[in-house]
């Protein structure tokens, strides 16, 4: 176990990084990341009814642009720590909230949203601060919470773009039920390099009301 001047100097180091040119650079890769993501998005609004709705490392919109149009823009809220993706987000869609936030401590009050998720974001969370970033995610959702991540059923570091310790797979959806035992599995699915995404697990849990 990491003490607390390791934890943070390793979540440090990762924020670093995507804030700075490698997250500028991803932004720069990803524009038409979103293209083929429409149907999933109508699928999980339809099924799991939100009303205003928190993506946690959203980058410009890739996943906001379909909840925006499916929502009133006002009560989307997207947070990253990459400044270059916030601006293109704030032009792309007018209206969505885009805030400046690292994951692991959200401007949010407890169960603000009905909804609060990430797509490919805890992957890149070292472990020591992964469970504080699911803590988050969980404690600002009134009830609905989804993950959609790359899936190992071990643990296994894998390299990215030249940079260790700063992607992981795992089984984020069991962590979750271990570390939040009452949050309850409604659906799980996985999105496929077919459809346009990256052969993503996704996992939607619902809280016990408050
Ligand atoms: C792989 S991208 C995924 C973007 C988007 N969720 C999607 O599905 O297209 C990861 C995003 O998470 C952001 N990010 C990474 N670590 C973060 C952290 N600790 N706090 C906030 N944002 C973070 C990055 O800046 C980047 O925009």
């Amino acid at each position: 176990m990491a003490d607390k001047g390791e934890f943070g100097a390793e979540a440090k180091r990762l924020e670093g990084l995507w804030g700075g040119e490698f997250g500028n650079a991803y932004t720069e890769r990803n524009q038409a990341a979103g293209s083929n993501r429409a149907p999933f998005w109508q699928a999980i609004l339809k099924d799991f009814p939100a009303r205003c709705v928190l993506e946690v490392g959203c980058n410009l919109g890739a996943n906001l642009r379909w909840i925006a149009s499916e929502l009133r823009p006002e009560a989307v809220y997207g947070v990253d720590i990459n400044l270059k993706a916030l601006q293109e987000l704030r032009c792309g869609l007018p209206g969505v909230n885009a805030l400046y936030s690292p994951a692991k401590e959200l401007p949010f009050r407890d169960r603000w949203f009905d909804l609060v998720f990430t797509m490919g974001v805890l992957i890149h969370q070292p472990p020591e601060s992964l469970p504080a970033v699911m803590a988050e995610i969980v404690r600002c959702s009134n009830r609905f919470v989804l993950c959609g991540e790359y899936f190992s059923g071990e643990p296994v570091e894998v390299a990215y773009r030249g940079e260790t310790g700063a992607l992981f797979k795992r089984d984020f959806g069991s962590m979750y039920q271990q570390l939040f035992p009452d949050l309850i599995l409604r659906k799980k699915g996985f999105l496929s390099k077919v459809e346009g995404w990256d052969d993503v697990t996704w996992w939607m849990f619902e809280k016990p009301r408050a």
